[in-house]
This record gives structure tokens, C-alpha cells and sequence, in this order.
């Protein structure tokens, strides 16, 4: 009770605040939302969007889960995704993963903690795909750089996308980074692997639109 008495507080004098500093603050950020950046991070409450960057509300468009999964039958992550790029056209999509990150440090053990497990079988799969690598490091180094993995793999997954392709094809200007954040000195990691077009997209995952009233020859 006291807690979220708190909360509603806290929002009073932020709100002052930020009404004191500029007069026109809230008129100016219910009138247009275009943000030039979709972030995917990590739901950890150590890694804040916002701050992180250095950026002001509306500047942002912000998508987070359990160890920053862009995986390909979730809807949730696609609706944004897609949203993202083909109305709000941001210009750059940021896979932003941390070191430490208790998702993926679970990924690699046997304990069993609910639904989220199966969440996790997917960091698990690019664990098991990188063991020659993972297997001859010590446990920290493990865990930092499958969070370094994961977050690849993610950007990858985006490539993949019909939102993502399409873009491309369109010319629209979109590219795709993978970053990971030091909870330590809260330096943020560019991992260089940023794709901006579709020769990032390996020849399987190429999608092509059908034609119009031409229907593909496949049952399922
Ligand atoms: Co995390």
C-alpha cells in the first residue's frame, strides 16, 4: 500500500517537474509519436531504456522481454516488429542484450523455474549450437558470451522477417544492430553486426512477396 503510495507521488512531482522545465512538454509528446529507433531489450529492471541512451520520452519505440528474444511465432514481438517499420518507419532496430543476464545464465543450467523455461529453450538451442566454442570457457565468460550470441542470433531473426525484407525492398532505410550493456559501468558493447539489407539475409530465410492473385504452390 505504502509502496504504491509512493509510486503515485513520485508521479506528481515528476510530472510538476517536467512541466516547470518546459511549459509545452506534454503537448508537444501527445501531439506526434515518431521515433527513429525501436529498442528490444531485456525485461531486467537494471537496464533502463531511456536513460541508458541518453533520450527523452517519444524518441524511443520500446519492445521488452525475458533475455531479448525476437522469436518468429511471437506475435507480440512481430505486431511490434512490423508496426515499427511499416507505420512508424523507424530507421534503425537495436537487439540491445547485458552481460550477467540471469536469462541466458539460466539457459545454460537444469533448474526448473515455470513457463519461462520454455522461454528460455531458445537460448538453450543457440547454446547447444555454439557448445565447441561455449565449453572452453570459465562460467562467467559462458554466460557473457552466449548473451553476446544471443543477441546475434536475434538480429538475425529480425533479418528474417517479412517487415524486414520488405523494407528492403521497398529501399526503406532500416538497419539492424546488436548491442549488449554492462551492468558494471553501464558502457554499452556494439557487437558489429549491424544488417541493413537483405544480403545479411542468409538464401533460406529470403522471402519473396506473391504476386497478386497468384496463390503459392504448397499444402501444409
Ligand atoms: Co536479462
Amino acid at each position: 500500500m505504502s509502496t504504491l503510495k509512493q509510486l503515485l507521488d513520485n508521479n506528481k512531482r515528476w510530472s510538476a517537474k517536467a512541466k516547470e522545465q518546459d511549459p509545452q512538454f506534454f503537448e508537444k509528446l501527445e501531439a506526434i509519436q515518431r521515433p527513429e529507433y525501436l529498442w528490444i531489450g531485456c525485461s531486467d529492471s537494471r537496464v533502463p531504456t531511456n536513460q541508458i541512451v541518453d533520450l527523452a520520452p517519444g524518441e524511443l519505440f520500446v519492445h521488452r522481454n525475458i533475455a531479448n528474444q525476437v522469436v518468429h511465432t511471437d506475435f507480440n514481438c512481430l505486431a511490434v516488429v512490423q508496426y515499427a517499420i511499416e507505420v512508424l518507419r523507424v530507421k534503425h532496430i537495436i537487439v540491445c542484450g547485458h552481460y550477467g543476464c540471469g536469462g541466458v545464465a539460466a539457459s545454460l543450467g537444469h533448474d526448473e523455474y515455470g513457463v519461462v523455461d520454455n522461454w528460455l529453450r531458445h537460448i538453450k538451442d543457440i547454446s547447444f549450437a555454439n557448445q565447441l566454442e561455449l565449453n572452453g570457457l570459465c562460467e562467467q565468460d559462458k554466460i557473457n558470451r552466449l548473451c553476446e550470441l544471443n543477441v546475434i542470433a536475434q538480429v538475425q531473426n529480425l533479418t528474417r522477417t517479412k517487415a524486414a525484407q520488405y523494407a528492403w525492398d521497398r529501399a526503406q532505410t532500416l538497419s539492424i544492430h546488436g548491442w549488449v550493456y554492462s551492468l558494471h559501468d553501464g558502457v554499452i558493447n556494439d557487437l558489429q553486426v549491424t544488417a541493413s539489407s537483405r544480403e545479411a539475409v542468409d538464401d533460406i530465410y529470403q522471402l519473396h512477396q506473391t504476386q497478386r492473385g497468384k496463390r503459392p504452390n504448397a499444402n501444409f
